[in-house]
């Protein structure tokens, strides 16, 4: 559930609502067309307030990875701006589902969903059912919404996020279901609100979209072509950041390491990693993902000099297999990767490394799998996210022949999964006695006056110590290694 915020800040160069003339067109340039519809949809909440006594409540439900939590940080900015309250249930006059594809597990439990507040429409006819995201940029889903699914009220993709206050009034005016769905943007909106879901930490896009076309992969269809950000911008929004309290940033991105490549001022990444590392107020810099194929000697020498960047990379394998590898259209083989994750390690002693693997892809052998098992044996990994590979409709990889029956890809899983954990226990110990700093990530559910920390590693520590250490960094003694997580001490600073 993403917090949508009682009230949100107006940041830098936001347009105050209630100089907006609502009496003349709306404008045509962005972003001032939004703050026009945020202000018409004021007004429906105004109404709405009048005559129900309250505000409208608003539930978004997340799914998929980092880029979609951010996404949704900028849909609740919007909402909060046009001042619905935040639902943290589905029980609420608008329920918005950022919707991911990447998987069809993801698109089975949307549709589970989906007929959850179905019910719950039947009871509260005004209820207003949207839907946006990866999942939406598919024809397929789309036929079926309109053919099975009428009471969705509002749909739209990836690229119009920024468009959610004007599709909203559109629907609240005109009564019909909206659909819009963009094929493909080039464009990037600009300081639109944003409600972020913790004070001390925030992701910032530096990238859109991807042009890797991993053959099993749906995200370059859903999310378009890449397009970096100007680093002006981001290292503008980075400071906006930090003086509202940020101290670590993620760096998002499909592939970071092709960041910069296509803007009129070409830069590489590792040069816009330094110049946030130039923001006094930035403590920690993390960044996801990295594609082993770009990643640049430059980048392992910034992490290696940087005092700011986090002791982790998270760096997808896919496979350990060079054949399938090459089917993957992934453009390295094994060695390539272990003299990469070799060479990281090297440079990096303290670095962490995490993967994402694919078991079953088409066409995988036992010879291939075990190929996979091997290069987890010797990054030693300090944990991975596995996969069963998933048929993406429009992937080459779904046409490919020789597709692995469930239960020889589920029995594969299961063995990597098994070796992925052990590897994982034994890795985690490893700083066991040292002083570390953790940044205080909130406190402990599981134990009374205790703090969660998370380590530049991305390692959880559990400690004693009052709630108002939360959001700052602190140095904790690693006392205890229990499987994936440390017990500490913080020492004195
Ligand atoms: N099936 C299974 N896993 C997939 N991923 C991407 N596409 C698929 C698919 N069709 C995994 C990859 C990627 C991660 C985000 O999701 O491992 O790195
Ligand atoms: Fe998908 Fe490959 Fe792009 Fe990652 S790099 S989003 S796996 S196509």
């Amino acid at each position: 559930m993403t917090k949508i915020g009682e009230k949100s800040k107006a940041m830098y160069n936001e347009i105050d609502l209630d100089r907006i003339d609502l009496n003349v067109e709306p404008p045509t340039e962005e972003p001032a067309r939004q703050y026009y519809f945020m202000a018409k949809c004021r007004e429906w909440v105004r109404a709405f307030e009048q005559k129900n006594g309250r505000r409208p409540t608003a539930s978004i439900q997340t799914f998929g990875c980092q880029m979609n939590a951010r996404d949704s940080e900028k849909l609740a900015g919007i909402l909060a701006r046009i001042g619905f309250i935040s639902q943290d249930h589905e029980e609420a006059d608008l329920v918005l589902y950022n919707t991911c594809t990447v998987r069809d597990n993801a698109n089975q439990r949307v549709y589970g969903r989906l007929g959850y507040v179905h019910s719950l429409k039947k009871k509260n006819p005004s209820m207003l059912i949207g839907l946006c995201g990866c999942m939406m940029q598919e024809e397929t889903v789309i036929r079926k919404l309109k053919e099975s699914y009428r009471f969705v009220d509002l749909v739209f993709g990836t690229h119009n996020i920024y468009k959610l206050a004007e599709l909203l009034y559109a629907r609240l005016s005109g009564g019909a279901p909206v659909f819009d769905i963009e094929k493909e943007s080039t464009r990037i909106v600009e300081t639109l609100p944003v409600t972020r879901q913790y004070p001390y930490k925030s992701g910032v896009n530096i990238m859109y979209g991807c042009n890797n076309f991993c053959s099993y992969c749906i995200v370059p269809y859903v999310r378009g072509r890449e397009r970096s950000r100007r680093p002006e911008e981001i290292l503008d929004e980075i400071r906006r950041l930090t003086d509202d309290g940020v101290v670590e940033v993620m760096l998002l991105g499909q592939n970071v390491n092709s960041y910069g490549k296509t803007l009129t001022e070409p830069i590489s990444f590792a040069a816009l990693l330094q110049q946030v590392e130039q923001i006094e107020a930035v403590k920690r810099i993390r960044f996801m993902t990295s594609h082993p194929k770009d990643l640049s000697d430059e980048l392992i020498e910034t992490m290696a000099c940087s005092q700011k960047i986090c002791r982790h990379l998270h760096l997808p394998l896919q496979s350990g297999s060079s054949r399938i590898l090459t089917c993957m259209n992934r453009c390295y083989d094994k060695e390539q990767y272990l003299a990469l994750a070799e060479k990281i390690r090297r440079r990096i002693p303290d670095i962490s490394l995490t993967t994402d693997i694919i078991v079953g892809f088409p066409g995988e052998t036992e010879e291939d799998f075990q190929e996979t098992l091997d290069v987890v044996r010797r990054v030693r990994y300090e944990s991975a996210f596995t996969f069963l590979y998933s048929k993406r409709t429009g992937t080459p990889a779904a046409a490919m022949d020789r597709q692995v029956p469930k239960e020889v890809a589920q029995d594969r899983f299961d063995r990597l999964l098994s070796l992925v954990q052990q590897i994982s226990r034994e890795s985690c110990c490893r700083d066991t006695g040292r002083v570390m700093e953790a940044l205080v990530e909130g406190t402990d559910s599981q134990q009374e006056g205790f703090v969660t920390g998370r380590l530049g590693n991305n390692i959880m520590v559990h400690f004693p110590g009052p709630a108002d250490l939360v959001g700052r960094i602190v140095p904790v003694r690693l006392l205890e290694s229990r499987g994936f997580y440390y017990i500490g001490r913080m020492e004195e600073q």
